[in-house]
């Protein structure tokens, strides 16, 4: 495959935008960032106006040495809006039924893990995240790093012809085939939050294909690994081959940055515009996350 280069001086810039209450330093040629110098929870809202459009631009955000607690998780969460459905877990507790734990333990091991594979959150949704926000609270000594890639980006470089032809395509995603892979794998039933979420989630809901962002307006592919089962109007033989080139496509290590996790530190990421992975790589080491995700 025909390999795509960036550079920070190239067809795409992610330099920080100009900010009067935040600090920010980019991470990668092709996406993400870090914030320096403050903690979530005291965030102005002059400043927490610039951290969102900065989210937007970077489309993953990184702090470190926040160490918050579920409140404070859940109380910047909400600063975003409204909170996602979650198909897949009930909460930390009644209180903070929006905090999902995601916890790999040492003695877990498995070729398959929850968001081990190139991903957007929760696709099956009629409505998926728009946001989504991580703390980490046990960290393995190495490995567990998440990787995104920006579909935005990816977009911009196929050429107007594929383009065009993507332009009017309706993606349906699924969680069946997830579910069979974890399934065959572990051994048992992958946990969701009740039998009608499992059967709404098998069920899935056709997106379009290229989405164009709320907020900013660009354009974006919305196809992954995980969910992605194919395209409307379109035979298995036609979308499979299609589905594959797009995600090889959007994951080519010029798309991507990667984040090697610290206790305490809280990740962002926007589901509009780019697409994730949690390595599996870690076995031995407990992994201790909590996840809000914004509707
Ligand atoms: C997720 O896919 O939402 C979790 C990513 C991670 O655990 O790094």
């Amino acid at each position: 495959m025909r390999e795509v280069r960036l550079s920070p001086s190239g067809a795409f810039d992610n330099a920080a935008l100009e900010h009067r209450h935040i600090k920010v330093e980019p991470l990668a040629s092709a996406m993400g960032a870090e914030v320096i110098g403050l903690r979530l929870p005291d965030l102005s809202d002059e400043a927490f106006a610039e951290f969102r459009a900065a989210l937007c631009h970077h489309k993953m955000l990184f702090l470190r040495g926040q160490d918050l607690s579920h409140a404070e998780h859940h109380a910047f969460a909400a600063r975003f809006g409204p909170f996602a459905e979650d198909a897949y877990t009930q909460g930390v507790s009644s209180e903070y039924r929006e905090v999902q734990p995601i916890i790999k333990e040492a003695d877990h091991r498995s070729k398959a893990m929850f968001g081990s594979g190139w991903h957007t959150d929760s696709p099956f949704l009629a409505s998926p995240p728009s946001i989504t926000i991580l703390r980490a609270v046990e960290i393995p000594p190495y490995g567990g790093d998440t990787v995104w890639a920006n579909t935005a980006l990816a977009f911009r470089m196929l050429s107007p012809a594929m383009q065009d032809m993507l332009r009017p395509l309706k993606v349906r995603m699924s969680a069946s085939n997830n579910a069979y892979t974890q399934e065959k794998v572990a051994g048992k039933p992958l946990a969701f939050a009740s039998d009608d979420s499992r059967i709404a989630a098998f069920e899935g809901t056709a997106h379009p294909l290229v989405r164009v962002h709320p907020e900013t307006g660009e354009e974006a592919l919305y196809v992954d690994e995980v969910y992605a089962v194919g395209i409307d109007g379109m035979t298995e033989e036609e979308s499979r081959p299609l589905l594959e080139f797009l995600t090889r496509h959007i994951t080519q290590h010029g798309f991507t940055c990667r984040l090697r996790w610290e206790p305490g530190m809280m990740a962002m990421w926007d589901n509009r515009g780019s697409l994730h992975l949690a390595a599996n790589d870690y076995d031995g080491y407990r992994r201790e996350m909590y996840r809000t995700t914004m509707a």
